[in-house]
């Protein structure tokens, strides 16, 4: 590469005023000195203890881990992704600096005519799916259930399965061959001709934030060839600092940046009303992309697919996010692949609970009612069905009710309405149970029925209780601080349940009834059972944690204040005799 196509005098003032120090501390928390140098984590590999330093005498940076170095100009162009005419014009930029004439110019209109290149091309894909060339995409785009609206919004288009119809259409509009090859949608065959980049394909064109069609992304319709195709690298395209659909998500009022995996994800998720979903185009989360991210969000959810894989980008993908303070959470979608099949198989809804981190409960105490019966057997249905609905009455939210009475249902292979009203009647039988049982004696109701374990205090008992359930029903709340410790509470029996179970949870072991059967009486374990069949809200555990823990401090202090008291007038009529 031809280095120097600027003056030496220029890119000599440019270095003095762009000083190594002050650039790199926009990415790299720089400490202390150590003799002339300063350290920091290197941004270029992972690491826990700095290796990554900068001289200000000699204005380079340099890598004792990965061996990375060099001056200015190389740092901005390693980790912006730029070409060294581009990191130049960075740094002119960031030193208010003019770019000399000429250069700015040859390589400024080099790069709109591309992007006009680019956006004719988009705008051919996209005509094509209004003719019978697109025969074959609609009927894609209907079997995975993208809607018009959605295709509009996308400017989704369609590769026509023909060698040369893109570039018949954009040589009519005036581009060259030249331009379309540089702009990578014409590739160059044995004989010396051109053909069509993409050919037979659902094409997704690639915009950045500005709006500008940087690239495609053609996912095959049918037949051979690698199922997604990307544009290559190009002097307006580049995979690793962009993200697709970014250009929609940004203008989200969501407050978080949902990654996903795959484009048809990223489509399917929009169209059920998640619009701030991205995809990284085929590449592992790169520290480029999160940087951008972080220009919008605070917050990024991870929606990658199900598989080890997906799992594994996810894990690469939180160390890279957290590095940049960003908050993240990552989405497990149990019994489906990835968040299209997701939203299809279980709703936008369940989708919702997913993000909002109450599914997984509801979820979790379904699949250990579920794993009791084997349901090929019809008798062990009814049964399962039975313990299902009653879980089900209880949910409190009523969206929740639904959602979960159209799975069970499904999983069950009967029809959602029926259960959905049986879950309605006795939904309505137990809130007039409740009612007619608090006003005849609020006490009773609390009571467990061994008479050893009887509350002394049940007003108490009854958060303790609550606590417990909780905990049972979302492990992961386990992880929040504040949590009381057994001598808090004011029911031996629960005391101890209670520590054996946060014991077995910060483990990381199993909490069922069956695993805690061997750390527990049989009556301790009946008393468990029944406490957790008492209604609970889930859609906010973390809220109604504390609350039960307020409540257990506020009984103490107004039970311990009473001590405080006795012992005074005993103390008092000691003095007295
Ligand atoms: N990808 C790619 N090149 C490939 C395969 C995949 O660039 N040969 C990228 C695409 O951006 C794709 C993403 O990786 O969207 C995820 O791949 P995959 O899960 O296979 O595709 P989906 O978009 O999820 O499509 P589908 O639902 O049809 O599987
Ligand atoms: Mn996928």
């Amino acid at each position: 590469m031809i280095k120097t196509a600027f003056p030496d005098t220029f890119i000599n003032e440019l270095v003095a005023r762009n000083d190594i120090v002050d650039v790199v501390s926009s990415y790299v928390r720089l400490g202390k000195k150590s003799g002339s140098n300063m350290f920091g984590l290197c941004p270029f590999h992972s690491e826990k203890t700095p290796s990554f330093s900068v001289s200000p005498d000699k204005q380079i940076y340099h890598c004792f881990g990965c061996g990375k170095g060099g001056g200015v100009i190389s740092f901005i162009m390693e980790i912006e992704n730029l070409s060294f005419p581009e990191a130049v014009a960075f740094l002119a930029r960031r030193a208010n600096m003019p770019l000399p004439e000429q250069e700015n110019d040859r390589e400024s209109k080099k790069r709109a005519r591309m992007l006009a290149l680019n956006r004719d091309a988009a705008r051919f894909f996209y005509d094509q799916l209004s003719t019978p060339a697109g025969d074959k995409a609609r009927a894609y785009m209907a079997g995975r259930g993208i809607s018009k609206a959605t295709a509009t919004n996308f400017g989704l288009g369609c590769a026509p399965d023909e060698w040369s119809s893109l570039e018949k259409a954009m040589r009519e509009k005036g581009y060259t061959d030249y331009e379309l090859y540089d702009a990578g949608l014409i590739k160059k065959g044995k004989n010396g001709g051109y053909y069509d980049t993409f050919r037979n394909r659902l094409m997704f064109p690639v915009i950045d934030v500005r709006g500008n069609v940087i690239g495609f992304s053609g996912r095959l319709l049918d037949g051979e060839g690698p199922k997604y195709l990307n544009s290559p690298e190009t002097l307006v395209f580049n995979k690793g600092s962009n993200l697709f659909a970014l250009n929609l998500a940004k203008k989200s009022k969501s407050g978080y940046i949902l990654l996903s995996e795959g484009n048809i994800d990223v489509v399917s998720l929009h169209q059920a009303g998640f619009d701030s979903a991205v995809a990284s185009l085929g590449t592992s989360l790169t520290p480029e992309q999160a940087r951008l991210i972080s220009r919008y969000t605070s917050q990024v959810i991870i929606a990658y697919d199900n598989d080890g894989a997906g799992q594994k980008a996810a894990q690469r993908a939180i160390g890279i996010l957290e590095k940049l303070d960003l908050k993240v959470k990552v989405l497990q979608m149990s019994g489906a692949k990835d968040p299209d099949e997701f939203i299809k198989l279980k709703g936008p809804e369940a989708f919702q609970m997913l993000i909002e981190g109450s599914e997984n409960q509801v979820e979790y105490r379904l699949g250990q009612i579920a794993k009791k019966y084997d349901l090929s057997s019809d008798a062990q249905k009814v049964d399962y069905l039975k313990e299902a609905e009653d879980l089900l009455a209880r949910l409190p939210n009523a969206a929740e009710r639904e959602v979960y009475c159209r799975r069970v249902a499904a999983d069950a292979g009967i029809s959602a309405d029926v259960l959905i009203g049986e879950v309605k009647a006795r939904r309505s039988r137990l809130l007039k149970r409740t009612a007619a049982a608090s006003r005849s004696s609020p006490e009773k109701q609390t009571q467990p029925v061994e008479r050893q374990y009887r509350y002394s205090d049940p007003a108490s008992a009854v958060a303790e209780e609550g606590v417990i359930r909780l905990l049972y029903l979302d492990p992961a709340l386990i992880r929040r601080g504040g949590l009381p410790t057994k001598e808090a509470f004011s029911s031996p029996v629960l005391g101890h349940i209670y520590e054996v179970l946060c014991r077995r949870l910060r483990e990381g072991l199993s909490v069922s009834a069956d695993v805690l059967g061997g750390e527990l009486e049989s009556g301790e374990i009946a008393l468990l059972v029944d406490l957790l069949q008492k209604p609970e809200t889930l859609s906010n555990s973390a809220k109604a944690l504390d609350d039960y823990i307020n409540r257990i401090d506020r009984r103490r202090r107004e039970t311990t204040e009473g001590d405080d008291l006795l012992q005074i007038l005993e103390e008092r009529r000691k003095e007295l005799k």
